[in-house]
């Protein structure tokens, strides 16, 4: 076996997260461009590739491993590739094998995904206005999404809603969202919205601290601070009220780099070390260059060898420039 990942600041890295595809069915304005170029075939690992590479990490001592996008779900044959790697869950190399996806396909692969042994998905999910949901997804449909959850729940997965906080646009609604999540059983998160890639709008105006969504909250309802943890960055209270359990991702006015435990490959296999930096790795090169891992896993340690401290993420109201060019849909998260 390989060696475990421990990066220059003592922190053990052993959750991965994947981007299969840099494609997506939606076209959300804070991730995408409306007319993106995607990238050609040939430059995308195989999944074959991309098993090969996750069960190296796995090797490697990661013991969560998250299926990103574009939209994880959209990858041609994807099942091939998640039914292969439940075998590290099986196992006992893997604690979790799980995918952060808008739900758009879920209904048709919810079934699979649990016999699969995935055991939780992370849904995006904005608004609950249809024609709001509509607006901020450009392509998306409300209704798809609603019964993918469904069929998610029905299959006996955990759900957790991803709700990105977007001052005038679903600030006063999150309170409702996150009442109709518990309703159902599921946590929720709400997440700064991060300057990546150059967008059509203007993310600056629409950035809102969670502090300020917080103290919303408080006048409605009770939070307790709970030690629950999902191996993410979210810091989760419980709600008095409904049960349920409310997660704050807050990359801008509370920084979690310190815990970082983390680092996520795209599907071109381009390693990078963190979300908020331009500092990145090849791995498809010494995955191609032969057929023992060796090479692989030196690349990895290489690059595990110079993880950066922490993010650049800044909202700059002067430049408007994104800290970091590429799209989200890239490093998907
Ligand atoms: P679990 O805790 O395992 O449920 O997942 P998660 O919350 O880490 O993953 P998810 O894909 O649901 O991501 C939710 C939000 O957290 C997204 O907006 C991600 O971009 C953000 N996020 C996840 N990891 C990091 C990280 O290392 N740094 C930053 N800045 N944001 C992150
Ligand atoms: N800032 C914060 N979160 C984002 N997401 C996509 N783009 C951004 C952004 N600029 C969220 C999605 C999804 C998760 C993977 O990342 O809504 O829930
Ligand atoms: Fe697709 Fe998710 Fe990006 Fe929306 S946020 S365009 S659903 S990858």
């Amino acid at each position: 076996a390989f060696g475990d990942m421990v990066d220059p600041f003592g922190r053990k890295i052993d959750y991965l997260r994947v981007s299969v595809t840099d494609r997506c069915d939606f076209r959300c304005v804070y991730c995408m461009a409306e007319d993106m170029t995607f990238l050609p075939k040939k430059d995308l690992l195989s999944l074959e590739e991309l098993d090969r590479l996750c069960s190296v990490f796995i090797d490697k001592g990661v013991r969560r491993l998250r299926l990103t996008g574009g939209e994880p779900l959209v990858r041609k044959n994807i099942m091939q590739l998640i039914r292969g790697l439940s075998r590290h869950i099986k196992s006992g190399a893997l604690d979790e094998l799980t995918l952060t996806t808008n739900g758009s396909q879920l209904a048709r692969f919810a079934g699979e995904l649990a016999e699969c042994g995935v055991r939780r998905v992370n849904v995006s999910v904005d608004t609950l206005d249809p024609e709001k949901f509509h607006e901020i997804t450009r392509w998306g449909h409300l209704d798809q999404v609603l019964r993918g959850i469904d069929a998610a729940l029905d299959a006996g997965l955990a759900v957790k809603l991803n709700a990105v906080a977007l001052r005038g646009f679903n600030q006063d609604e999150l309170p409702e969202m996150m009442r109709w999540a518990h309703g159902r059983g599921m946590d929720m998160t709400v997440i700064e919205t991060m300057p990546l890639g150059e967008i059509d709008g203007d993310r600056t105006d629409q950035y809102l601290p969670l502090s300020e969504l917080r103290q919303r909250l408080e006048e409605q309802f009770t939070l307790e601070e709970i030690a629950y943890k999902t191996g993410g960055p979210a810091r989760y209270v419980k709600v008095a009220e409904t049960g349920g359990r409310l997660g704050f991702i807050t990359p801008l006015t509370h920084n979690f780099c310190e815990s970082c435990n983390r680092v996520r490959v795209t599907c071109t296999g381009t390693l990078f070390m963190c979300l908020g930096q331009e500092d990145a790795a090849d791995l498809r090169a010494p995955l191609r260059a032969s057929e023992g891992n060796e090479l692989l896993a030196r690349a990895i340690d290489e690059a595990i060898s110079r993880k950066p401290k922490g993010h650049d993420f800044i909202i700059d109201r002067n430049t408007r420039q994104p800290a970091v060019s590429r799209h989200m849909s890239v490093t998907g998260g």
